[in-house]
């Protein structure tokens, strides 16, 4: 299976830093050293057995990002860039994910958000992935106090998930949608159809929807430490869960 990571986005959350920084690059300072925030997605991937990976982002952080990884031989991976143009009137998530399509072609993949931190790694669902004849999307949900931060997903008495809202004023659930999904490449004749949402994003949220509105989705509740560094409080957390788990 191939690797998508996604670090394009404005990061105006992180507002002044990320006016001229990459979040990716921003550093978590950690007891094992002290790697961009790019760094955890990609190990999540190459942890997982996903060596071929494509990272998107902006055209002006691509060069920090390519001159950090290079080819990527480095951290055992082979490393593809493209550059999600951030001034168009659309971006979004599912925007940047179109990117992927020729370098996807007719692979299943995997996608990570590269704000993303997850303890877990993924052997065992990437295997059962890539035989799965029924479903073409995995998703991966983590219970969290803040669900309206997240898309949410709703799950029946039998596990699976029946809706997912994309930060919802109300939750109806505590289940996050964390950021890494499998894919097969069904998902760009999606995307392509897909409308903008209100904020004029492409949203993730509505392509998972379609897959699980087919029953063609599989979700799985995570156990490990799962948290993203879309503000200032949750990148500070990935740093103090690092130092404790020292
Ligand atoms: O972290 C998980 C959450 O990520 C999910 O629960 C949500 O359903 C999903 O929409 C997303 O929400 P965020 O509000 O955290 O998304 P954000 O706009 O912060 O983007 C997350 C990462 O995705 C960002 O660090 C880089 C990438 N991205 C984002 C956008 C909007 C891109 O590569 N391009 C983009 O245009």
């Amino acid at each position: 299976m191939k690797g998508v990571i996604l670090a394009g986005g404005t990061g105006s959350r992180l507002y002044p830093w990320t006016r001229v920084n990459n979040k990716g690059l921003a550093c978590v300072y950690s007891p094992t050293g002290n790697f961009p925030q790019l760094h955890y997605p990609l190990q999540t991937l190459i942890n997982s057995g996903i060596t071929e990976i494509l990272i998107t982002s902006s055209r002006d952080h691509c060069g920090d990002i390519i001159e950090f990884y290079g080819d990527g031989s480095e951290y055992g991976c082979e490393l593809t860039y493209r550059i999600q143009e951030m001034d168009r009137p659309v971006t979004g998530i599912a925007q940047a994910l179109k990117l992927a399509e020729p370098f996807v072609g007719r692979d299943k993949f995997a996608v990570i958000l590269g704000d993303n931190y997850f303890e877990d790694t993924f052997k065992s669902e990437v295997e059962k992935f890539a035989k799965d004849k029924k479903n073409d999307c995995y998703l991966f949900l983590k219970e969290v106090h803040d669900p309206e931060r997240f898309g949410v997903a709703v799950i029946n008495n039998r596990g699976k998930i029946t809706e997912i809202e994309e930060k919802p004023k109300e939750p109806k659930s505590e289940l996050a949608v964390t950021g890494l999904y499998f894919y097969t490449n069904s998902v760009f004749d999606l995307t392509r159809e897909l409308k903008p949402s209100k904020r004029n994003e492409l949203e993730i949220t509505d392509v998972n929807n379609f897959y699980v509105q087919n029953d063609i989705c599989k979700g799985k509740i995570l156990e490990g430490h799962w948290q993203d560094a879309g503000t200032c409080e949750s990148a500070r957390d990935i740093i103090n869960f690092l130092w404790e788990k020292k």
